[in-house]
């Protein structure tokens, strides 16, 4: 197939790849729905994928992988800059140079007897002044197809990539090259999880990812691309790549604040995303941009604006139901690839939380006849669906805007069941840098007061593509930066417990509650009260109409325990320590002036009132 492109270096970097992977075809995506159906069509003749009931789920498929391959690999997933240093403590690191000497063995012959597909995509609408073009090789149909829905594919990236314009280079390969006349499997990928590669260059903005078909192994756009690569090339040029949803808040009166979300796994980030307002908060609504990933950029009017650079959700499907997640349900019902869910007699998908009675009978994830009764989950832990962002019914009206969103809030949040309240806002930038850089779940569930927290700065720590100690001192630059509007900084946690280990604080749409008062905060119309960790609002200061929530249960998520707060500055002493001349000075100064709040506090602090 000749090249759809004059541009040299892509025609190169192709031809270099074809040549080194020695596949039987090369094949040019050009994006279209009859691409997509004809290797949906392709991988269910093959077997790879289950083609759900047409009308209870029209459109859509079932894909099982192999046993093996489940999730992303992060002790095989290296930063390779010319210096360790540069990848920094958190970070697996290999020298460039013997990392590709590895590759290049690993990758030789490794797509013989499949297609090699060339994919252009854009992460974030074409031609967006904070969007990037980039293109992806691999050997997975399966790859291709979900890399539709969750990137923008296709022809028109070519075009705007142009003779001569910039690209990121991606080369994926299952790793399971077919000997002459060797059988393919529905599943390939090597399974030997030390065989498995997921690299990146920062320095050269390249990624090789070896091994692996699943999700952010494979689907190169997303953790590699937009947040391994892309937090690199913002340090460099002066924005922000981050692990946020973004959300749109309008109040009764139609003034619309968007807010960025950063929280680590299993924190219901998705369901923030697509967060319903509760009773008695009917004016309000809430729009949904991201869900995953916002690339932000300083534009000339001062703003920090913001993209969702992806297309579609790429969402853990246990625990999705319509009292967690309603608008997920609705985004679910047509057009997606549902991967490691259970297949049910109606040939529909299944989870484990999905509304209602479990179904008799279904077939699990490993392809296994299934019952209530097996003991086993139908569906793996991190089943997914990919899904398309436009169907989502709360989808922003500027959700493809090439000009992103202007961000007036960040929020960082972790699974905590003690001594941290349920929301506080920084001081100021640096505080709220401190904040984000000190967040993390709890690790055990441990004395109160004394949790052991699994920190994840940012929730960054699998994805930032350098130093973890540069990108805070990177993020401390933006107040130096004449004529910016900061975003406020906030803190959330919804996961208080009380005696009983029982969640305090409801949840899922009450947490609009609280984006009502970061709004409020934002434009100035609401007080705050000092505490030792932030700015918090006083129990009046929340709109509790249609939620029967007391003063005694505020204070329970609220209430600050001078011993924790204590033992939080001790315990961040160890965690900043590990950083070493790498810190920025202004964290060791945010963590002592902690030290010194705690330490003056009462034994325990209230927001009373
Ligand atoms: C994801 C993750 O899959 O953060 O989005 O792990
Ligand atoms: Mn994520």
């Amino acid at each position: 197939m000749t090249a759809p492109t004059r541009n040299q270096k892509l025609i190169d970097f192709v031809d270099r790849v074809a040549a080194l992977t020695t596949p039987d075809a090369v094949v040019w995506c050009d994006g279209s729905t009859e691409e997509y159906d004809r290797l949906c069509q392709e991988m269910v003749d093959s077997g790879t994928f289950v083609r759900l009931d047409g009308e209870k789920r029209p459109n859509s498929y079932l894909c099982r992988s192999h046993p093996s391959d489940v999730a992303r690999v992060e002790n095989r997933t290296f930063i390779c800059t010319e210096k360790k240093e540069d990848a920094g403590p958190t970070n697996n690191w290999m020298a460039p140079a013997e990392m590709r000497a590895t590759l290049d063995k690993a990758f030789a012959g490794c797509m013989k007897g499949r297609t090699m597909y060339v994919i252009p995509f854009s992460m974030g609408p074409i031609g967006s002044p904070i969007a990037y073009n980039a293109i992806e090789i691999t050997d997975s149909p399966y790859v291709v197809v979900n890399m539709h829905i969750m990137t923008r594919v296709g022809t028109a990236v070519l075009d705007s990539i142009g003779e001569d314009g910039f690209f990121i280079p991606c080369v994926h390969s299952v790793g399971a090259p077919l000997a002459d006349g060797q059988a393919d499997v529905p599943w390939p990928c090597e399974p030997d999880i030390d065989n498995k590669y997921i690299v990146h260059y920062p320095e050269t903005r390249e990624i090789w990812s070896y091994g692996s078909g699943y999700g952010g192994n494979a689907l190169l756009g997303k953790k590699c691309l937009a947040l391994r690569i892309a937090s690199t090339m913002a340090r460099d040029e002066g924005w922000l790549a981050e692990h946020m949803l973004i959300l749109g808040l309008e109040s009764p009166d139609g003034e619309r604040t968007y807010v960025a979300g950063a929280f680590p796994s299993a924190c219901g980030k998705t369901n923030l995303a697509m967060v319903l307002p509760p009773k008695g908060l009917e004016g309000w609504k809430a729009t949904t941009v991201g869900d995953d990933i916002a690339w932000i950029k300083p534009r000339p009017d001062g703003t920090l604006r913001a993209i969702n650079p992806e297309y579609g959700f790429f969402g853990v499907a246990p625990g999705t139901n319509y009292k967690s997640n309603p608008m997920a349900m609705e985004t679910l019902r047509a057009n997606c690839i549902f991967t490691n869910v259970a297949l049910t007699d109606d040939g529909d998908v299944w989870w484990e939380g999905m509304d209602g009675e479990p179904p008799a009978h279904a077939i699990d994830w490993k392809g296994n006849e299934w019952t209530p009764a097996s003991g086993t989950p139908a569906a793996h832990p991190n089943s997914r669906f990919t899904a398309p962002a436009g169907q989502c019914p709360t989808i922003d009206p500027a959700w493809e805007d090439p000009e992103g969103v202007p961000i007036s809030a960040f929020l960082f949040g972790g699974r905590l069941s003690s001594t941290f309240p349920l929301v506080y806002e920084a001081f100021d930038w640096q505080h709220g840098v401190f904040l984000a850089a000190s967040m993390g779940s709890e690790a055990t569930a441990a004395a109160i007061g004394q949790e052991s927290i699994r920190r994840d700065p940012f929730a960054m720590l699998p994805f930032i593509g350098y130093n973890m100690a540069e990108y805070w001192g990177h993020w401390l630059t933006f107040a130096e930066r004449e004529g910016l509007k900061l975003p406020k900084i906030f803190r959330v946690n919804w996961f208080r417990k009380d005696d009983n280990g029982k969640f305090i604080w409801p949840g899922f749409g009450q947490n609009m509650r609280v984006l009502e008062w970061i709004v409020e905060r934002v434009k100035g119309r609401t007080e705050a009260v000092e505490s030792p960790f932030g700015m918090m609002p006083s129990y009046q200061a929340i709109n509790w109409a249609g939620l029967d929530f007391g003063r005694d249960k505020y204070h329970g998520i609220t209430d600050i325990a001078r011993a924790g707060a204590v033992h939080e500055a001790d315990a961040l002493k160890d965690y900043f320590g590990q950083f070493g001349d790498a810190l920025p000075a202004e964290m060791e100064a945010e963590r002592k002036a902690l030290e010194d709040r705690a330490k003056g506090a009462p034994d325990v602090w209230s927001s009373a009132a």
